[in-house]
Formats: C-alpha cells, structure tokens, sequence
C-alpha cells in the first residue's frame, strides 16, 4: 500500500512540484494533502489546478502563540490518515508540540550543507565566508531548528562572481533532484545517506 505524504510549503512550492512529479505509479508514496500557512502561497494555487487536496492553517490568528498553531495544525492533519510529512520551504519554526508526534516521520529540506548555515539567508551567508561549495540537505525533523539525521546532501560549486540569487538557484536545481530521491529512499526504508554532486556538464 502507498504512504500518504503530506507536504508543507509557505510559497511557490518548487520542492513541492518536484515531488509530487515524482510519486508515480511505482513510488511507494502518494501525495495526498499540500498544507500552507499561507492560503496566498502559489504553492496551494498549484495544488488545487491539479486536483490535488489541500489545507491551510493560517498561522495570522494565533499570533504569538506558537503552541496554539501547533494544535490547529495537528488537529486539521489528524482526519487525513498522513503516514510522513515533507516539509519543502514551509518557513515557520515547528516547537516539540508539532514535532514530537511526527518525529521520525517528517523530513525538512535546508538549501544548505548542514550544519552549516541553520536558519536564514544561508546563500549570502555561503557567499560571505568565502565557501567553495555550497549545497543542500535533507534531514528528519527534530525540534532543534535545522537539525537532525541527515538522509541526503547534495553539493554544488561557488562560482566567483555568484551573488545570493545566482547561487541559490543552482542550489535548487539540486533540492529539486535530491528531494525526490531521499523520499523514495526513505520510504523504502532507506536512512543511510547519500551524497550527491551537481553534475556541470548538464545545462
Ligand atoms: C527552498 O530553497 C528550501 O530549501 C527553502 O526555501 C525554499 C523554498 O522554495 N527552505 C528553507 O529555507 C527552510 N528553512 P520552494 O517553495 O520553491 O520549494
């Protein structure tokens, strides 16, 4: 039987249309709800023009109390029968409320080479301290932001004149390939990482 990934995302959701590209008939997931904070993300617009299901918690309401997000977010998930959680650019901090229930069955993508660069503006920081590589990661969620085992890194070269934009673009050709790889390791049961380098020679 198929397990039902939902995938969290609070704007376009590139990561997101990668994975869901790549649960076809053969791969052991399906992508059965796209969640957003945000009902404006182009993300869930994407979504819906593909029939597929979709939830949003705006997180507006509940400002300051993080704890109370929380719970809407996981009593709204609780009828949907989810087996394991993606999150793919979904920009809020998850505390141990959220995450403890889903622990070992909720993977993040960083557009860094953890544990380097947790958090914010990880390109221009890359850029900053003069970094040769640069790249992404995937990893299980724990509630240390940014943290947790590392299922799959994927590098990619600084080039001498990259700004922030330039670089993080590359690095995203690379989530959109490394994403798509991890969860089908991982739903096979995978956990030992993988390590992948951008291949220059394709355009
Ligand atoms: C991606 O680069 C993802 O790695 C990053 O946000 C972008 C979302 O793009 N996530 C984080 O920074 C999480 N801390 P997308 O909406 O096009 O997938």
């Amino acid at each position: 039987m198929k397990k039902n990934v939902a995938i969290f995302l609070s704007g376009g959701g590139s990561n997101m249309r990668a994975l869901v590209g790549a649960m076809n008939a053969a791969h052991p997931g399906r992508p059965a709800l796209i969640v957003s904070n945000d009902a404006q993300a182009g993300g869930i617009a994407w979504a819906k023009g593909q029939g597929l299901e979709t939830l949003v918690v705006d997180h507006r309401p509940f400002q300051g109390d993080r704890v109370a997000f929380e719970r809407a977010m996981l009593a709204a998930l609780a009828p949907h029968k989810i087996d394991l959680i993606c999150l793919a650019g979904f920009m809020r901090v998850l505390t141990e409320v959220f995450v403890s229930p889903w622990q070992g069955r909720m993977l993040n993508i960083h557009p860094s080479l953890l544990p380097k660069y947790k958090g914010l503006h990880t390109h221009a920081r890359a850029l900053e301290a003069g970094d040769q590589e640069h790249g992404c990661t995937v990893h299980l969620v724990t509630d240390k932001l940014d943290d947790g085992p590392i299922l799959g890194q994927a590098h990619v070269p600084v080039e001498a004149d990259d700004t922030p934009d330039v670089l993080a673009a590359r690095v995203l050709k690379q989530e959109h390939r490394l994403y798509p790889l991890v969860l089908e390791r991982f739903l096979n049961g995978i956990t030992e990482p993988i390590f992948l380098n951008a291949d220059l020679s394709q355009p």
